[in-house]
């Protein structure tokens, strides 16, 4: 496999970890089951939670030890909320759940049209902005950037002040497109793959990640 080129992404974080590198070769396998598919993208999405998280806010929060009481800190678990992107942005709540457990989930609905490759919004169900410190976008994939992009907007013209967004293989042209239209907005990945091919998919990538999440294809 052609190894990810160096690009100078000035909002783009690709976690560099033997871990993560291990299964992203497993997740791209042709070869690779249904179940095991699942299962690797959650663990990825979990161990990038850790990095994605780690600028969290914290408070500082008096503990009694068996001995003494004492001063901790702690995160604020349910001012953070999860967006996955349907569909295959369900398949990595789970892992990000599995560290902030008492995060709050929005969901938002898109589909890429096939042919012009737009991204078609067809819900949109999120926890109030004025609650929220820290929103996490997930998606596995960033291509053209359409579906982040669309999404992005959604939240911020609800409120959201602080977004993050997280992926699993991201495209060149997505990152290009996301930096452009949300600045702000860092971008975490566990892979910089080589380009987009004709049909808008992610090469070497991984194929249809809803469809190997939910055996549709
Ligand atoms: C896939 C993927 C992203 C989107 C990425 O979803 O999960 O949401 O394409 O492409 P883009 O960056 O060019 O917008 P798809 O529309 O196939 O829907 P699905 O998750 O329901 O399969
Ligand atoms: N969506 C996917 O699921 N895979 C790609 O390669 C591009 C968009």
């Amino acid at each position: 496999m052609t190894r990810e080129p160096m690009m100078p992404f000035a909002n783009l974080n690709v976690i560099d970890h033997p871990l993560i590198r291990h299964k992203v070769r497993l997740l791209r396998a042709a070869s690779t089951p249904k179940k095991l598919f699942c299962e690797l993208v959650e663990e990825i999405a979990m161990l990038m939670a850790y990095e994605v998280t780690r600028g969290l806010e914290e408070e500082e929060a008096e503990v009694e030890t068996p001995l003494e009481r004492t001063v901790g800190r702690r995160v604020v678990g349910e001012a953070i909320v999860v967006v996955p992107i349907l569909r295959a942005g369900l398949g990595m709540v789970e892992g990000v759940l599995r560290l902030i457990p008492t995060a709050r989930v929005g969901h938002v609905g898109m589909s890429r049209d096939e042919e012009s490759l737009e991204p078609v919004e067809y819900y949109f169900k999120v926890p109030h902005a004025r609650d929220v410190r820290h929103f996490i976008v997930l998606d596995p994939m960033l291509a053209t950037g359409g579906s982040a992009i669309a999404t992005l907007a959604g939240l911020k013209r609800r409120g959201a002040r602080q977004i993050s967004f997280m992926c699993l293989v991201a495209a060149p042209e997505g990152v290009r497109e996301l930096e452009t239209a949300h600045p702000d907005v860092p971008i975490f990945a566990a892979a910089l793959d080589r380009e987009l091919n004709e049909d808008g998919y992610i090469v070497p990538g991984l194929g249809d990640a809803g469809d190997r999440l939910f055996g549709t294809i």
